[in-house]
């Protein structure tokens, strides 16, 4: 019997070094430079993503205090099928699928079977943690086309030739788009919105909601301390960027959610007056003084509806779960 013979992934790297920000190496230092810098230190979230934070991430994702994954994967378990039907009556069929911020793409996974798409387009910062991740969907899905893309879609998201050009769904899970200000996710909303991206697309996302701040700051502060860990992390990442010598027992993990700019807060605070040291510069921090390394944005289902109307897409439809945790919103043109 003839047997189609599976397709293999193709991978695309737009990164310009095997550095896991893509801006390249002074690019990083300078940024990272930068930011240490500044009156009230900050490091950008992206830098939580070595392959440690990658993989203490993913243990994050586990824990019972982090109901988020959990309660998304729910509702796409209940709504998988309706979801499948609203993406068919906005006109996208033979869809290509590009998953943006993929990771270990389990979440595109489920929704492969159906959504049935021509092509899957796992985009992630780490090209390195994609390979692995792709390679098992094709695995999963012989005859998917599969074009892996190594790219930091954060500032711009230009794909490259060879992503499918027409019948584009971009796949946002994971309440991600929480980690930009409202203006920048404003910004981010309307380059898929944009007529670059055709005209049949679409977007799948999924937002956390607001709630209880001590359901909110316990999923920030774990009991077990992996949170806590993923973002001492950070600083083991920026010895490594920039040649530093942040000594991570000086830090402590803040999480709180700051009610009036509906966000959760991440920072690391010193614990006693300590000074970082890295080439050509040094910093002095107090005890008590913070970097500040994530927000996490909380929204209602009206605020995220009128944002992407305001992004210029035209029919917002969302699934939530019966305590309104958390939203899974599908935005069409
Ligand atoms: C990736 N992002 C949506 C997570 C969040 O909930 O904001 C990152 C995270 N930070 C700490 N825990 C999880």
């Amino acid at each position: 019997m003839n047997k189609t013979p599976a397709l293999t992934p193709q991978f695309i790297n737009m990164t310009r070094t095997m550095s896991n920000n893509g801006t390249g190496t002074a690019g990083i230092q300078q940024e990272l430079t930068a930011s240490l810098l500044k009156p009230v230190a900050t490091l950008s979230p992206k830098f939580f993503y070595d392959a440690l934070g990658s993989r203490l991430f993913e243990a994050i994702t586990l824990l019972n205090e982090y109901y988020p994954t959990r309660t998304e994967a729910a509702i796409f378990e209940a709504h998988n099928a309706h979801i499948a039907q609203a993406v068919l009556d906005a006109g996208i069929q033979n869809s290509c699928l590009i998953d943006l911020g993929a990771g270990n793409c389990a979440k595109a996974a489920a929704l492969i079977p159906y959504l049935k798409p021509n092509q899957y387009v796992p985009v992630d910062i780490s090209i390195d943690f994609l390979r692995e991740a792709a390679s098992q969907v094709q695995a999963s899905f012989p005859s998917l086309s599969v074009v892996g893309v190594g790219m930091d879609f954060s500032s711009a998201l230009n794909l490259p030739d060879g992503v499918q050009s027409h019948d584009r769904v971009f796949f946002y899970p994971g309440s991600s788009v929480g980690n930009f200000t409202p203006p920048d996710a404003l910004r981010f909303l309307q380059q898929i919105a944009s007529p670059a991206q055709g005209n049949a697309c679409g977007l799948l996302l999924g937002i956390d909601l607001v709630k209880d701040a001590a359901v909110l700051e316990a999923a920030y502060d774990d009991a077990p301390g992996v949170t806590a860990a993923f973002n001492k992390n950070v600083l083991l990442n920026v010895n490594e960027q920039l040649g530093a010598d942040f000594d991570l027992s000086q830090w402590r993990h803040v999480a709180l959610f700051n009610l009036q700019a509906s966000r959760i807060e991440m920072h690391l605070q010193a614990v006693a007056d300590t000074t970082v040291h890295w080439p050509g510069h040094e910093r002095a921090f107090k005890a008590g003084e913070r970097i500040h390394t994530e927000n996490s944005y909380k929204y209602t289902l009206e605020a995220m509806t009128a944002l992407l109307k305001e992004a210029g897409f035209r029919r917002v439809e969302h699934w939530t779960d019966a305590q309104g945790w958390f939203g899974v919103f599908w935005a069409s043109k």
